[in-house]
Protein backbone atom coordinates (compact mmCIF):
# COMPACT_ATOMS: atom_id res chain seq x y z
CA UNK A 1 0.00 0.00 0.00
CA UNK A 2 1.33 3.36 -0.79
CA UNK A 3 1.80 5.68 2.03
CA UNK A 4 0.05 9.34 1.16
CA UNK A 5 1.55 12.04 3.29
CA UNK A 6 -0.53 14.00 5.28
CA UNK A 7 -0.64 16.88 2.45
CA UNK A 8 -1.78 14.60 0.03
CA UNK A 9 -4.38 12.76 2.21
CA UNK A 10 -5.36 16.31 2.87
CA UNK A 11 -5.71 17.20 -0.54
CA UNK A 12 -8.03 13.97 -1.20
CA UNK A 13 -9.89 14.55 1.41
CA UNK A 14 -10.68 17.73 1.04
CA UNK A 15 -11.81 17.14 -3.07
CA UNK A 16 -13.82 14.35 -1.29
CA UNK A 17 -15.95 16.59 0.83
CA UNK A 18 -16.54 18.74 -2.35
CA UNK A 19 -18.52 15.65 -3.59
CA UNK A 20 -22.12 16.86 -2.83
CA UNK A 21 -21.81 20.66 -1.62
CA UNK A 22 -24.76 20.30 0.20
CA UNK A 23 -23.81 19.87 3.94
CA UNK A 24 -25.60 16.91 5.04
CA UNK A 25 -27.17 18.32 8.45
CA UNK A 26 -30.29 18.17 9.73
CA UNK A 27 -31.38 19.98 13.32
CA UNK A 28 -34.57 18.03 14.27
CA UNK A 29 -36.93 19.63 17.17
CA UNK A 30 -39.31 17.09 19.00
CA UNK A 31 -42.82 18.99 19.34
CA UNK A 32 -44.70 16.71 20.81
CA UNK A 33 -42.83 17.28 23.94
CA UNK A 34 -44.30 20.73 25.27
CA UNK A 35 -42.85 20.39 28.61
CA UNK A 36 -40.00 22.14 28.74
CA UNK A 37 -37.69 19.62 30.83
CA UNK A 38 -38.42 16.83 28.50
CA UNK A 39 -38.43 19.12 25.67
CA UNK A 40 -35.05 18.73 23.58
CA UNK A 41 -32.68 19.21 19.85
CA UNK A 42 -31.11 16.96 18.34
CA UNK A 43 -28.72 17.39 15.46
CA UNK A 44 -27.39 15.09 13.26
CA UNK A 45 -24.44 14.61 10.64
CA UNK A 46 -24.15 12.45 7.72
CA UNK A 47 -20.90 13.67 6.56
CA UNK A 48 -18.02 11.79 6.19
CA UNK A 49 -15.80 14.30 8.31
CA UNK A 50 -18.08 13.97 11.72
CA UNK A 51 -17.39 10.55 12.41
CA UNK A 52 -18.98 8.51 9.49
CA UNK A 53 -15.50 7.73 8.31
CA UNK A 54 -11.92 7.89 8.97
CA UNK A 55 -11.28 11.80 9.00
CA UNK A 56 -10.79 12.74 12.31
CA UNK A 57 -10.04 16.66 12.00
CA UNK A 58 -13.03 17.71 11.11
CA UNK A 59 -14.48 20.37 13.71
CA UNK A 60 -16.96 18.97 15.94
CA UNK A 61 -20.82 19.87 15.72
CA UNK A 62 -22.31 22.40 17.87
CA UNK A 63 -25.77 22.96 18.88
CA UNK A 64 -26.54 26.31 20.64
CA UNK A 65 -28.97 28.70 21.63
CA UNK A 66 -28.10 31.56 19.18
CA UNK A 67 -28.69 34.82 20.14
CA UNK A 68 -26.34 36.64 17.51
CA UNK A 69 -29.71 37.30 15.65
CA UNK A 70 -32.25 37.66 18.33
CA UNK A 71 -31.31 38.69 21.73
CA UNK A 72 -33.12 36.41 24.52
CA UNK A 73 -32.73 36.10 28.21
CA UNK A 74 -30.53 33.92 29.03
CA UNK A 75 -31.47 30.33 30.11
CA UNK A 76 -32.62 29.41 34.12
CA UNK A 77 -29.79 26.98 33.96
CA UNK A 78 -27.34 26.58 31.73
CA UNK A 79 -28.34 23.82 28.72
CA UNK A 80 -26.51 20.71 28.31
CA UNK A 81 -25.36 19.57 25.33
CA UNK A 82 -24.60 15.56 24.92
CA UNK A 83 -22.88 14.09 22.07
CA UNK A 84 -23.73 10.44 20.97
CA UNK A 85 -20.65 9.67 18.68
CA UNK A 86 -19.06 12.43 16.58
CA UNK A 87 -22.16 12.60 13.93
CA UNK A 88 -25.29 13.35 16.57
CA UNK A 89 -25.45 16.17 19.65
CA UNK A 90 -28.45 16.63 22.05
CA UNK A 91 -29.48 20.00 23.97
CA UNK A 92 -31.42 19.43 27.11
CA UNK A 93 -31.96 21.35 30.04
CA UNK A 94 -34.89 23.59 29.65
CA UNK A 95 -36.45 24.44 32.36
CA UNK A 96 -38.69 27.12 31.87
CA UNK A 97 -41.01 27.47 27.85
CA UNK A 98 -39.38 31.11 27.89
CA UNK A 99 -35.94 29.21 27.51
CA UNK A 100 -37.45 27.74 24.10
CA UNK A 101 -37.87 31.46 22.71
CA UNK A 102 -35.42 32.45 19.76
CA UNK A 103 -33.23 31.19 17.55
CA UNK A 104 -31.18 27.60 17.81
CA UNK A 105 -28.25 27.14 15.43
CA UNK A 106 -26.21 23.33 14.52
CA UNK A 107 -22.92 23.85 12.88
CA UNK A 108 -21.12 21.31 11.29
CA UNK A 109 -19.21 20.42 8.12
CA UNK A 110 -15.93 21.42 7.78
CA UNK A 111 -14.05 24.30 6.12
CA UNK A 112 -15.77 26.22 3.37
CA UNK A 113 -18.74 23.95 3.62
CA UNK A 114 -19.07 24.51 7.50
CA UNK A 115 -22.66 25.69 7.56
CA UNK A 116 -25.18 27.24 9.75
CA UNK A 117 -28.86 25.07 10.37
CA UNK A 118 -31.22 27.71 11.95
CA UNK A 119 -34.47 26.39 14.11
CA UNK A 120 -37.02 28.92 15.75
CA UNK A 121 -39.42 28.04 18.19
CA UNK A 122 -43.08 28.35 18.13
CA UNK A 123 -44.60 27.86 21.36
CA UNK A 124 -48.43 26.19 21.13
CA UNK A 125 -49.48 28.57 23.86
CA UNK A 126 -48.65 31.39 21.39
CA UNK A 127 -51.22 34.79 20.83
CA UNK A 128 -49.61 34.86 17.41
CA UNK A 129 -49.28 31.49 14.74
CA UNK A 130 -47.54 31.45 11.83
CA UNK A 131 -49.17 29.89 8.93
CA UNK A 132 -46.08 29.14 7.39
CA UNK A 133 -42.80 29.12 9.30
CA UNK A 134 -39.97 29.06 6.40
CA UNK A 135 -40.73 31.80 3.62
CA UNK A 136 -37.70 30.52 0.65
CA UNK A 137 -38.69 33.44 -1.93
CA UNK A 138 -36.60 34.52 -4.94
CA UNK A 139 -34.91 38.01 -5.10
CA UNK A 140 -37.26 40.70 -6.14
CA UNK A 141 -40.25 38.78 -4.98
CA UNK A 142 -42.71 39.68 -2.74
CA UNK A 143 -42.65 38.11 0.63
CA UNK A 144 -46.09 38.14 2.63
CA UNK A 145 -45.73 36.45 6.14
CA UNK A 146 -48.92 35.75 7.84
CA UNK A 147 -49.53 34.90 11.81
CA UNK A 148 -53.19 33.84 12.78
CA UNK A 149 -54.74 34.73 15.78
CA UNK A 150 -54.57 32.15 18.60
CA UNK A 151 -55.59 34.20 21.40
CA UNK A 152 -57.08 37.63 20.86
CA UNK A 153 -55.91 40.62 22.48
CA UNK A 154 -57.21 44.62 21.49
CA UNK A 155 -53.64 45.92 20.91
CA UNK A 156 -51.50 46.59 18.38
CA UNK A 157 -49.01 43.85 16.73
CA UNK A 158 -45.42 44.81 16.38
CA UNK A 159 -43.38 42.89 13.72
CA UNK A 160 -39.43 42.43 14.15
CA UNK A 161 -37.21 41.86 11.86
CA UNK A 162 -34.01 39.88 13.99
CA UNK A 163 -35.06 41.35 16.96
CA UNK A 164 -35.40 44.88 15.77
CA UNK A 165 -38.71 47.23 15.71
CA UNK A 166 -39.66 46.94 11.55
CA UNK A 167 -43.35 47.72 11.70
CA UNK A 168 -46.52 48.34 13.81
CA UNK A 169 -50.27 46.94 12.51
CA UNK A 170 -53.33 48.28 14.37
CA UNK A 171 -55.63 45.36 15.55
CA UNK A 172 -58.45 46.33 13.46
CA UNK A 173 -56.35 45.47 10.58
CA UNK A 174 -56.25 41.58 10.84
CA UNK A 175 -58.13 40.44 7.77
CA UNK A 176 -59.60 36.81 9.05
CA UNK A 177 -58.18 36.35 11.91
CA UNK A 178 -54.17 37.14 10.41
CA UNK A 179 -52.10 39.70 10.48
CA UNK A 180 -50.26 39.70 7.23
CA UNK A 181 -46.81 41.32 6.84
CA UNK A 182 -45.96 42.29 2.88
CA UNK A 183 -42.34 42.58 2.06
CA UNK A 184 -42.50 43.60 -1.90
CA UNK A 185 -39.09 43.45 -3.95
CA UNK A 186 -37.25 41.39 -1.49
CA UNK A 187 -33.17 40.75 -0.85
CA UNK A 188 -30.76 38.62 -0.17
CA UNK A 189 -30.35 41.21 2.87
CA UNK A 190 -34.14 41.20 3.96
CA UNK A 191 -33.33 37.66 5.16
CA UNK A 192 -34.00 36.81 8.68
CA UNK A 193 -35.89 35.99 11.60
CA UNK A 194 -38.79 37.85 11.81
CA UNK A 195 -41.55 38.05 14.44
CA UNK A 196 -45.17 38.81 15.09
CA UNK A 197 -45.86 40.01 18.87
CA UNK A 198 -49.44 42.17 20.76
CA UNK A 199 -47.59 45.19 21.93
CA UNK A 200 -46.70 44.50 25.79
CA UNK A 201 -47.20 40.73 25.40
CA UNK A 202 -43.81 38.39 26.37
CA UNK A 203 -42.12 36.86 23.53
CA UNK A 204 -43.59 34.00 24.53
CA UNK A 205 -46.89 34.86 23.00
CA UNK A 206 -44.53 35.71 19.67
CA UNK A 207 -45.15 33.90 15.77
CA UNK A 208 -41.49 33.30 14.80
CA UNK A 209 -40.97 33.20 10.98
CA UNK A 210 -37.79 32.76 9.06
CA UNK A 211 -37.14 34.63 5.50
CA UNK A 212 -35.00 33.32 3.49
CA UNK A 213 -33.94 35.28 -0.50
CA UNK A 214 -32.66 33.15 -2.60
CA UNK A 215 -29.80 35.15 -5.00
CA UNK A 216 -26.85 37.30 -4.74
CA UNK A 217 -26.33 40.62 -3.23
CA UNK A 218 -26.97 43.37 -6.03
CA UNK A 219 -23.83 44.40 -7.57
CA UNK A 220 -23.33 46.43 -10.61
CA UNK A 221 -25.66 45.59 -13.46
CA UNK A 222 -27.07 42.51 -11.91
CA UNK A 223 -28.87 45.02 -9.45
CA UNK A 224 -31.65 44.48 -11.62
CA UNK A 225 -31.96 40.73 -11.91
CA UNK A 226 -34.72 39.27 -10.39
CA UNK A 227 -33.15 35.65 -9.46
CA UNK A 228 -35.98 32.50 -10.44
CA UNK A 229 -36.61 30.13 -8.63
CA UNK A 230 -34.59 27.70 -11.43
CA UNK A 231 -31.80 29.69 -11.79
CA UNK A 232 -28.37 30.27 -9.35
CA UNK A 233 -24.92 31.88 -9.66
CA UNK A 234 -23.97 35.52 -9.83
CA UNK A 235 -26.20 37.45 -12.04
CA UNK A 236 -28.81 34.04 -11.72
CA UNK A 237 -27.36 33.06 -14.90
CA UNK A 238 -27.26 29.32 -14.34
CA UNK A 239 -30.31 27.04 -14.90
CA UNK A 240 -30.61 24.61 -11.22
CA UNK A 241 -31.40 20.50 -12.32
CA UNK A 242 -35.11 21.12 -11.82
CA UNK A 243 -35.22 19.71 -8.13
CA UNK A 244 -38.43 17.78 -7.46
CA UNK A 245 -40.75 16.94 -4.40
CA UNK A 246 -40.26 20.31 -2.99
CA UNK A 247 -36.52 20.30 -2.98
CA UNK A 248 -35.07 23.93 -3.48
CA UNK A 249 -32.10 24.93 -5.66
CA UNK A 250 -29.67 26.87 -3.85
CA UNK A 251 -28.47 29.52 -4.89
CA UNK A 252 -25.01 29.84 -4.63
CA UNK A 253 -23.81 26.21 -5.94
CA UNK A 254 -27.00 24.86 -8.01
CA UNK A 255 -27.31 21.92 -6.04
CA UNK A 256 -30.63 21.04 -5.13
CA UNK A 257 -31.57 21.02 -1.32
CA UNK A 258 -33.78 17.87 -0.66
CA UNK A 259 -36.77 17.74 1.95
CA UNK A 260 -36.61 15.00 4.83
CA UNK A 261 -37.43 11.44 3.27
CA UNK A 262 -36.44 12.35 -0.58
CA UNK A 263 -32.34 11.98 -2.08
CA UNK A 264 -30.90 12.38 -4.92
CA UNK A 265 -29.40 14.67 -7.38
CA UNK A 266 -33.12 16.07 -8.01
CA UNK A 267 -34.73 14.81 -4.86
CA UNK A 268 -36.39 12.23 -7.64
CA UNK A 269 -36.66 9.25 -5.04
CA UNK A 270 -38.17 9.02 -2.00
CA UNK A 271 -36.68 7.20 1.34
CA UNK A 272 -38.95 4.71 2.86
CA UNK A 273 -40.98 5.89 5.58
CA UNK A 274 -39.35 7.19 8.38
CA UNK A 275 -35.85 7.61 6.79
CA UNK A 276 -34.00 11.11 6.20
CA UNK A 277 -31.05 12.67 5.61
CA UNK A 278 -28.80 12.76 2.15
CA UNK A 279 -28.94 9.18 1.46
CA UNK A 280 -31.86 8.29 3.80
CA UNK A 281 -29.25 6.76 6.55
CA UNK A 282 -30.53 8.24 9.26
CA UNK A 283 -34.61 7.36 10.52
CA UNK A 284 -36.93 8.62 13.19
CA UNK A 285 -36.91 6.27 16.27
CA UNK A 286 -39.85 5.24 18.31
CA UNK A 287 -43.13 3.94 17.19
CA UNK A 288 -44.85 7.27 15.92
CA UNK A 289 -41.90 7.50 13.31
CA UNK A 290 -41.29 11.33 12.33
CA UNK A 291 -44.91 12.35 13.96
CA UNK A 292 -43.81 15.83 15.98
CA UNK A 293 -40.90 16.81 14.55
CA UNK A 294 -39.72 19.64 12.87
CA UNK A 295 -36.66 19.33 10.35
CA UNK A 296 -34.53 22.11 9.58
CA UNK A 297 -32.06 21.91 7.00
CA UNK A 298 -29.52 24.25 5.38
CA UNK A 299 -30.68 27.09 3.86
CA UNK A 300 -32.44 28.02 1.38
CA UNK A 301 -34.91 25.02 2.69
CA UNK A 302 -35.62 25.94 6.18
CA UNK A 303 -37.68 23.83 8.30
CA UNK A 304 -40.38 22.00 7.71
CA UNK A 305 -42.46 18.92 9.21
CA UNK A 306 -41.34 15.23 7.83
CA UNK A 307 -42.96 13.71 4.98
CA UNK A 308 -45.93 12.56 5.16
CA UNK A 309 -46.66 14.97 8.09
CA UNK A 310 -48.17 18.56 8.53
CA UNK A 311 -49.55 21.14 10.60
CA UNK A 312 -47.71 23.23 13.18
CA UNK A 313 -46.77 20.47 15.38
CA UNK A 314 -46.40 18.17 12.93
CA UNK A 315 -48.88 15.66 14.28
CA UNK A 316 -51.33 15.48 11.37
CA UNK A 317 -50.87 13.11 8.64
CA UNK A 318 -51.49 14.60 4.90
CA UNK A 319 -55.62 14.06 3.50
CA UNK A 320 -55.61 11.62 0.76
CA UNK A 321 -54.17 12.40 -2.26
CA UNK A 322 -51.50 14.26 -0.53
CA UNK A 323 -48.04 13.50 0.13
CA UNK A 324 -44.27 14.62 1.19
CA UNK A 325 -42.68 17.33 3.52
CA UNK A 326 -45.90 19.25 5.24
CA UNK A 327 -48.27 17.31 2.89
CA UNK A 328 -47.48 20.14 -0.24
CA UNK A 329 -47.03 17.76 -2.88
CA UNK A 330 -50.27 16.44 -4.87
CA UNK A 331 -50.73 12.88 -6.16
CA UNK A 332 -51.96 13.02 -9.73
CA UNK A 333 -51.16 9.24 -10.07
CA UNK A 334 -52.36 7.62 -13.80
CA UNK A 335 -53.01 3.77 -15.04
CA UNK A 336 -53.86 3.05 -11.57
CA UNK A 337 -51.44 3.71 -9.36
CA UNK A 338 -52.16 4.60 -5.67
CA UNK A 339 -50.72 7.90 -3.35
CA UNK A 340 -48.70 7.02 -0.94
CA UNK A 341 -48.40 10.03 1.44
CA UNK A 342 -44.52 9.58 2.12
CA UNK A 343 -43.62 8.26 -1.58
CA UNK A 344 -46.51 9.78 -4.12
CA UNK A 345 -47.51 7.29 -6.41
CA UNK A 346 -47.50 3.68 -6.25
CA UNK A 347 -47.62 2.14 -9.73
CA UNK A 348 -48.86 -1.35 -10.82
CA UNK A 349 -46.69 -3.57 -12.54
CA UNK A 350 -46.09 -2.45 -15.90
CA UNK A 351 -45.80 1.27 -15.29
CA UNK A 352 -43.68 4.09 -14.10
CA UNK A 353 -43.08 7.56 -13.59
CA UNK A 354 -43.82 9.98 -11.03
CA UNK A 355 -47.89 10.03 -12.35
CA UNK A 356 -47.25 5.87 -13.53
CA UNK A 357 -47.88 8.01 -17.09
CA UNK A 358 -44.83 5.57 -18.42
CA UNK A 359 -45.66 1.86 -19.61
CA UNK A 360 -43.09 -0.90 -18.56
CA UNK A 361 -42.67 -1.89 -22.51
CA UNK A 362 -41.74 1.02 -24.83
CA UNK A 363 -38.51 2.04 -22.95
CA UNK A 364 -35.84 -0.41 -21.94
CA UNK A 365 -34.20 2.47 -20.63
CA UNK A 366 -36.63 3.28 -17.86
CA UNK A 367 -35.27 4.19 -14.34
CA UNK A 368 -35.31 1.97 -11.59
CA UNK A 369 -38.33 1.29 -9.56
CA UNK A 370 -38.53 2.41 -6.09
CA UNK A 371 -36.76 -0.59 -4.55
CA UNK A 372 -37.84 0.52 -0.92
CA UNK A 373 -34.60 -2.01 0.39
CA UNK A 374 -32.12 -0.51 -1.21
CA UNK A 375 -32.10 3.09 0.51
CA UNK A 376 -32.49 1.01 4.21
CA UNK A 377 -28.77 0.20 4.76
CA UNK A 378 -25.87 3.22 5.62
CA UNK A 379 -24.05 4.62 2.37
CA UNK A 380 -21.00 5.28 2.81
CA UNK A 381 -19.31 8.59 1.47
CA UNK A 382 -17.61 8.18 -2.00
C1 LIG B 1 -26.60 6.93 19.68
O1 LIG B 1 -26.62 6.68 18.28
C2 LIG B 1 -26.86 5.33 17.93
C3 LIG B 1 -26.72 5.19 16.43
O2 LIG B 1 -27.15 6.32 15.75
C4 LIG B 1 -28.26 4.93 18.43
O3 LIG B 1 -28.53 3.60 18.11
C5 LIG B 1 -28.33 5.13 19.93
O4 LIG B 1 -29.63 4.85 20.40
C6 LIG B 1 -27.95 6.55 20.30
N1 LIG B 1 -27.90 6.68 21.74
C7 LIG B 1 -28.52 7.67 22.38
C8 LIG B 1 -28.33 7.70 23.86
O5 LIG B 1 -29.22 8.50 21.82
C1 LIG C 1 -30.49 39.50 9.84
O1 LIG C 1 -29.27 38.88 10.25
C2 LIG C 1 -28.62 38.17 9.21
C3 LIG C 1 -27.46 37.41 9.83
O2 LIG C 1 -26.77 38.13 10.78
C4 LIG C 1 -28.21 39.16 8.12
O3 LIG C 1 -27.53 38.50 7.07
C5 LIG C 1 -29.46 39.82 7.57
O4 LIG C 1 -29.13 40.76 6.57
C6 LIG C 1 -30.25 40.47 8.70
N1 LIG C 1 -31.52 40.91 8.14
C7 LIG C 1 -32.12 42.04 8.46
C8 LIG C 1 -33.42 42.30 7.81
O5 LIG C 1 -31.63 42.84 9.25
Amino acid sequence: MVWLGPPLLLAILFLASHVGAAVDLTLLANLRLTDPQRFFLTCVSGEAGSGRGSDAWAPPLLLEKDDRVVRTLPPGQPLRLARNGSHQVTLRGFSKPSDLVGVFSCVGGAGARRTRVLYVHNSPGAHLLPDKVTHTVNKGDTAVLSAHVLKEKQTDVIWKSNGSYFYTLDWHEARDGRFLLQLPNVQPSSSGVYSATYLEASPLGSAFFRLIVRGWEPCGYFLWVRCGAGRWGPGCAKECPGCLHGGVCHDHDGECVCPPGFTGTRCEQACREGRFGQSCQEQCLGTSGCRGLTFCLPDPYGCSCGSGWRGSQCQEACAPGHFGADCRLQCQCQNGGTCDRFSGCVCPSGWHGVHCEKSDGGDPLRSRTLDEGHFGGHVSAP
